[in-house]
């Protein structure tokens, strides 16, 4: 059975931890590993993307391998082919799958049928390769991920979601702040609060997402706007959290929104090494999940 990578909880807590060394060893050795040598991984994109696609593609090719990035328009599922059917031909040929959909069952069936690891690059529940480029960009930034505490400060989407899932194995604690009505449903090992002052008091670092996400309806925007404004992301509330903490944003990010300028582009933020080390941690997963 192939190892798959949808939730991120599929990993053991060591795991984590010995893919977020693996990840740092790659970024500043990135051509010494051949692992994906002469095989290629199919990125499927039914969503935009410009970090997953981007990181994805370069960090297959810097393991001599092949990426294939595959719009939703191009594929037969388009016009009505199966997901089990997609699932059996990739498999035939590539090493892995890779997959942003909009639908969480989407990928679940794919990880049924597919004979190759199916990686999660993003659904409306989940971003676990997101939170695994967060952990190596903690552990960069501070030199250890035990006890470190992380505020989320808005939307309880995808990315809390996987970001609690994920940081909780290795010792993170995540407090997460947003209004009701956008809070996670189910976020048992992190803590939940509707005061952002509060989620970030002492904190080590503080991050926000969007406000709207690419599976919300548009015409939620306006009230969504309204109701997550008091969770922005401005240098005021980073100054609630501990005198060296940093700033994270999964990106894309809108300025003004969310989160400050002044914060996205200061001196506290680690947000373009987050975005760059999206690439080393995947590196490192699909090293593990190839092997495996
Ligand atoms: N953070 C992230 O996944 O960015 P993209 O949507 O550009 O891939
Ligand atoms: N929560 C955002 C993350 C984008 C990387 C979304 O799902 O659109």
């Amino acid at each position: 059975m192939p190892r798959h990578f949808i939730t991120g909880t599929e990993l053991s807590a060591g795991e984590v931890r010995a893919l977020v060394e693996r990840a740092l060893e790659l970024k500043s050795a990135p051509y010494s590993s051949d692992a994906l040598r002469k095989r290629t991984v199919a990125l499927i994109f039914q969503k935009p993307s410009t970090r997953t696609r981007v990181s994805f593609e370069t960090g297959v090719a810097e393991l001599g391998g092949q990426p294939m990035a595959l719009r939703a328009d191009e594929l037969q599922l388009s016009r009505g082919e199966s997901i089990r059917d997609t699932a059996y031909v990739l498999s035939r040929h590539v090493a892995a799958i890779g997959i942003r959909t909009g639908e969480d069952e989407v990928v679940a069936e794919m990880a049924a049928y597919a004979g190759v690891p199916v990686i999660n690059m993003l659904t409306p529940r989940h971003h676990p390769c997101q939170a695994l480029a967060d952990l190596v960009t903690l552990r960069e930034a501070f030199g250890r991920l035990d006890g470190l505490k992380i505020a989320y400060v808005g939307d309880g989407n995808n990315v809390a979601r996987s970001l609690i899932d994920v940081a909780s194995l290795v010792g993170v604690e995540v407090r997460v702040a947003s209004p009701d009505g956008y809070q996670l449903e189910d976020s048992a090992p992190g803590v939940m609060t509707d005061d952002p002052h509060e989620a970030a008091r002492g904190a080590d670092a503080v991050y926000t997402d969007v406000w709207v996400s690419m599976s919300d309806d548009p015409a939620t925007a306006a009230a969504r706007r309204q109701m997550l404004a008091p969770y922005r992301l401005d240098a005021e509330l980073l100054d609630r959290a501990a005198p060296h903490a940093i700033a994270l944003h999964c990106l894309p990010a809108h300025p003004g929104e969310e989160i400050t300028e002044e914060v996205l582009y200061g001196q506290r933020q680690r947000i373009w090494d987050q975005a760059e080390n999206r690439r080393h941690a995947q590196k490192a997963l699909l090293e593990r999940l190839i092997d495996a």
